[in-house]
């Protein structure tokens, strides 16, 4: 009897983002073989509490010996395929079944991975409501706060579609879009949801003028002033100018009917670390301007129950157990390593001694934040490769 020709499948098996996502934040038995170039995968890659083992083959090399390329990927795990948009890695992926491995393709690829966010609610109470917007690829923080079903985007991300998406399940109507500053690694949604959305945009007004071309905004905002305060149903927002990372940088300190209060740092205090002041090209002026900032108006002013919720992290083990970047003022003044420099000579030494290099595309991602400069989508993309680097570097 004639054997039944083997069924051959057209594309390989996949995963999407937001199961491989699920999978590298606990512990697991995967392994990442990334087929892109050595360049592109040197300058990102996939990353989680638990990351796998990670190996990069590009994928031209399947073309040669598959014998061998194919024994260089270790036995025993699930390998999962990665390339720039998912294709490469389809193929590799078939070529390690046929082989005998077991494999699955990451869908769609890093484009995937670097417009994928995650939602987490931080407190939902019948008065308010507040959640957590994470970019893991970026180490991007924002916030979403409602009350009375009015909401508030504090540091509103790129991909305004998870905030309208948000905002409709919540039936909340958008009243304001808040920048802490004029990001320099990634491209703000507070004007493009102003223009969709009808919301208004605030941004301190020094940083509406780019640092190093001393050009002024061409979109427009309205100017936050240190002690200007919003009411968001019963939340009070107070506007503390806190500058140093940049001249206009705020922070929002937003107290709640049940006595609670959160203080949205941007780019100051994180959970590990603060924000390096030379992203506009005046490191060594800026850095006694941080220390009078956290030393100064922080410390002096903020309540130290108040819970801090940054901007962004640089490693994932920041997050708390429920996966929040979270944690109260008090407890960052001693568990902050970056924070225990309280002499002003010191801070202003150890600070200008961790200052990472500093990416060119900052200077373009600025212009972009202040509509000097309109990419397209993919240019946009391309501007935002890569984990921010806006800690100093000893929190890497
Ligand atoms: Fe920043």
């Amino acid at each position: 009897m004639a054997q039944a020709p083997a069924i051959v499948s057209e594309t390989a098996q996949e995963i999407t983002i937001g199961e491989l996502h699920k999978q590298i934040n606990r512990p697991n038995n995967l392994f990442i073989l990334d087929v892109r170039n050595p360049d592109e995968f040197e300058s990102w890659r996939i990353e989680g509490l638990y990351t796998p083992e990670t190996l990069n083959i590009p994928y031209f090399e399947f073309f040669e010996d598959q014998e061998e390329v194919v024994n260089r990927v270790p036995y025993g795990k699930e390998v999962i395929v990665v390339c720039a948009k998912g294709g490469a890695s389809d193929f590799v992926a078939l070529v390690l079944e046929e082989h005998g491995r077991q494999a699955r393709n990451l869908t769609d690829g890093m484009i995937a991975w670097g417009e994928f966010y995650v939602i987490r609610p931080v407190v939902e109470t019948k008065a308010y409501q507040i959640y957590q917007v994470e970019r893991p690829a970026r180490g991007c923080l924002s916030h979403v706060l409602i009350s009375e079903g009015k909401a508030v985007i504090i540091d509103p991300l790129r991909h305004i579609e998870r905030y309208k998406s948000l905002l409709a399940d919540k039936d909340a109507d958008l009243e304001l879009l808040l920048d802490t500053h004029a990001h320099a690694d990634h491209v703000s949604g507070g004007f493009a949801l102003q223009e969709e959305m009808g919301a208004a945009y605030y941004l301190h007004p020094y940083d509406g003028i780019h640092p190093f071309d001393m050009m002024p905004a061409v979109k427009p905002y309205n100017m936050l002033a240190d002690g200007m305060t919003f009411e968001l149903g019963e939340l009070q927002i107070r506007v503390i100018h806190t500058p140093g990372h940049t001249l206009g940088q705020v922070n929002f300190l937003v107290s709640a009917p049940d006595g609670e209060s959160y203080l949205f740092t941007g780019d100051n205090i994180f959970i590990e670390s603060f924000g390096r002041p030379d992203l506009g090209g005046q490191g060594e002026r800026w850095a006694p301007v941080v220390y009078e900032t956290i030393f100064g108006r922080i410390k002096n002013s903020v309540p130290g129950q108040a819970w801090v919720m940054p901007g962004h992290y640089a490693r994932f083990d920041e997050a708390n157990d429920d996966g929040l970047f979270i944690k109260r003022l008090d407890d960052l003044w001693v568990e902050n390593q970056g924070l225990q420099h309280a002499d002003r000579d010191e801070f202003i030494g150890y600070v200008l001694d961790q200052l990472p290099k500093m990416p060119q595309e900052y200077i373009e991602i600025k212009r972009v934040n202040i509509g000097l400069s309109q990419p397209d989508e993919a240019m946009t993309s391309e501007l935002e490769l890569g984990k921010n680097i806006c800690a100093l570097s000893d929190a890497y």
